[in-house]
């Protein structure tokens, strides 16, 4: 009887183990494979001080609900009108790099008119990715061959394509129709706004015995890409690093505001990275992409140091440009999980009063107009000769777009009344 007792409280013990083994490789794999820490303890929103883990990133793919499949919406029944479309500022890139990297400014105010970044600043700000580099790197794009696909760009489905001139780009191959939707049309919005940080793209549609894709057919064969599928083309950078949020947009230190303490004691390069925060913090409330500061607010809840690691899907050069990648979660995606995030986008919001003025002006002229969706569709339309076969915002979402645009324009206001006395 004790020896069957024995035999049973083995077993018993050995079932519990491999029970344990299995939900823990289970819970391993699935934060391996997306790159997330573990949670802590300390819950609240604001508050800082556990050991630190460098592999934490988001937790998008685990509140990312998944996308129906559709067919891409049809973009010649869609209304057009002329809208503007040369946005890039064009000066001397060398020259503000000398001045941008010059002493720390002292008596000279960052912000004018209330709450917008002064001319000055305007002056030094970087020009990013021109329209004439994108449209020049655009055509390459699109006609180049590719003769090499390579893992270097994230996922599995993110590749490094080299092009036959030795130059590289990262591939975005979609799980689903709304991630290389996303990346494309925000880059696009980011154009509409004027905003350059985002590296030039462009779309291509895979064919495995057309000219640009046969030299890689069999590493499409492998990764099981299929031919027909319309993916992204993305200008790859070289010298980037990444950027760790600064400390007046982490969560505690009360955001960024006219009054905050020390802002004129900053470096002027330090105020230029601040100004491209800001454009940062805007383009991505607007198309709600949760998968950077948003997602870091988020896991605050079990990462309290999150805010003092490099911030997902954003890098730097060597010069302090920042480089804003991956941006498929916003407009498609973000918007159909956007009750799961809305309080985070609000809240990131908020923490800003500071703005520059051409952004700012955009807005305002987005949201008197309500044209943002009829701008887009054009932009993309026009620039964009795959536009038709990847599809558009739904008519729901382009509501949705107006509606935060004329949200962000309200905030900007309340801004400019709360520091009306500066
Ligand atoms: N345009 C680019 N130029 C240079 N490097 C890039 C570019 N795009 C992506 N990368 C590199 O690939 C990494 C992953 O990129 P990306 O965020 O697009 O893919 P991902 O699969 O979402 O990865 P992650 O889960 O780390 O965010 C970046 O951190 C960067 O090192
Ligand atoms: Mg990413």
């Amino acid at each position: 009887m004790r020896t069957l007792s024995a035999n049973l409280f083995a077993v018993l013990l050995m079932c519990a183990l491999a029970g344990v083994f299995y939900v823990w490789s289970a819970l391993e794999s699935r934060l391996e494979r997306q790159k997330r820490s573990f949670p802590a303890p300390d819950g609240g929103l604001f508050h800082r001080g556990l050991p630190e883990d460098p592999s934490t990133k988001t937790f998008r793919a685990l509140l990312a609900v998944p996308a129906p499949q559709r067919p891409a919406q049809n973009l010649s029944s869609q209304a057009a009108s002329a809208g503007s479309r040369n946005y890039h500022v064009k000066e001397d890139n060398k020259k503000r790099s000398a001045r941008r990297e010059g002493p720390v400014t002292t008596s000279v105010n960052p912000v004018d008119n209330r709450i917008f970044w002064s001319d000055w600043l305007e002056d030094l700000f970087p020009v990013g990715f021109t329209q004439e580099h994108a449209l020049a790197w655009r055509n390459k794009g699109r006609t180049s061959r590719v003769v090499r696909l390579e893992r270097g760009c994230g996922r599995t489905s993110n590749q490094l394509a080299t092009f036959a001139d030795g130059t590289k780009a990262c591939v975005r191959y979609g799980i689903n129709a709304d991630q290389v939707q996303g990346e494309t049309l925000t880059y696009y919005f980011a154009s509409v706004l004027g905003i350059t940080n985002l590296p030039p793209l462009v779309l291509s549609q895979l064919s495995r015995h057309g000219e640009q894709w046969a030299a890689v057919r069999t590493r499409i064969d492998s990764l099981q890409w299929s031919d027909g599928t319309v993916v992204s083309l993305t200008e790859w950078i070289s010298n980037l690093s990444g950027v760790v949020a600064p400390a007046p947009l982490r969560q505690e230190s009360g955001g960024l505001h006219p009054l905050l303490q020390g802002l004129s004691n900053k470096t002027t390069a330090e105020l230029l990275e601040l100004m491209q925060w800001t454009d940062l913090i805007l383009l991505d409330y607007l198309t709600a992409n949760f998968d950077r500061l948003v997602s870091n607010l988020f896991s605050l809840q079990w990462d309290s140091r999150v805010m003092e690691r490099e911030t997902n899907n954003l890098l730097k050069t060597p010069h302090g440009d920042l480089v804003f990648i991956d941006n498929e979660a916003g407009l498609v995606h973000g918007f159909r999980v956007l009750n799961m995030w809305e309080k985070y986008h609000s809240s990131v919001l908020s923490s800003v009063c500071v703005f520059r003025k051409r952004t700012a002006r955009r807005v305002a002229e987005l949201h008197a107009r309500r044209d943002a969706r009829q701008r887009l569709l054009e932009l993309y339309r026009d620039s964009e000769p795959l536009s038709q076969e990847l599809g558009f915002l739904s008519d729901e979402h382009a509501v949705v777009l107006q509606e935060r645009i004329s949200t962000l324009h309200k905030h900007i206001l309340h801004c400019k009344e709360r520091y009306s006395e500066l």
